[in-house]
């Protein structure tokens, strides 16, 4: 399904205040919210766990858009899914040799599996996944090094969304880093339909309109 799905990301968020971040961006429009997960180990950044999803799960029902930037994804499968986490998405440098059995335990557990990639990572390495018999259900193509919000978009990386939408016309092909009113369009003209934006959203004076844009760039 290629119906646009806007995913702020609540890594520029106020953290101590999560729930009411998550409501106030509900409101103005978000379909999901996009959950950047670190480790300090793949990426030199420390976000949040399981706990924190299993604690926002209990004031929205909203779909949680999982972004693991972890070494080792396959130990958080089960304490994500535990704690009500919507959608999980590895990336395929840290799981060459074991995305079968990831993408097998995510379904487990109820969740959706994504797949993410690095800039330096070459697309094809997430066509085995996709065309699997067990496949992935979501791409992430990273627009900016995984690690901090707040980095400026990478236009070269649309070569690889252009070449993921036309391989994969029903696929859900998702942007992360660098997205705003300024760089949507060469995402959304590319074939991106899922939109995570971070700073874009939560450093406008009305974030509602920066998510009806995003949207509208998709939509048309
Ligand atoms: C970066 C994260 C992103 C980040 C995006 O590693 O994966 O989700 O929060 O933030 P902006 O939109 O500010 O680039
Ligand atoms: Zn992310």
């Amino acid at each position: 399904s290629v119906t646009p799905k806007i995913a702020p990301s609540m890594l520029s968020s106020d953290f101590a205040n999560l729930a009411s971040e998550a409501h106030r961006m509900l409101t103005f429009g978000a379909d999901w919210l996009h959950m950047d997960i670190m480790d300090g180990h793949f990426v030199p950044n420390l976000t949040l766990g399981a706990p924190i999803i299993e604690s926002l799960r209990k004031h929205t029902k909203a779909y949680l858009d999982c972004h693991l930037m972890v070494t080792n994804p396959l130990d958080y499968v089960e304490p994500l899914g535990k704690a009500g986490a919507s959608g999980f998405t590895f990336h395929i440098e840290t799981s060459k040799d074991n995305w079968e059995e990831l993408i097998q335990r995510i379904k487990a557990q109820g969740m959706r599996p994504g797949v993410a990639l690095k800039p330096g990572t070459p697309v094809g390495e997430v066509y085995s996944l996709v065309e699997a018999e067990n496949p992935v259900e979501m791409v992430l193509v990273m627009t900016v090094e995984p690690g901090f919000g707040g980095q400026k978009f990478m236009p070269e990386m649309m070569d690889k969304v252009r070449t993921l939408r036309k391989k994969y016309p029903s696929l859900d092909i998702e942007v992360d880093g660098g997205l705003g009113p300024s760089t949507i369009d060469a995402a959304a003209s590319a074939g991106a339909n899922c939109i995570v934006a971070g700073s874009s959203v939560f450093g406008a004076p009305e974030p509602a309109q920066v998510i009806s844009l995003l949207r509208n760039s998709v939509e048309k």
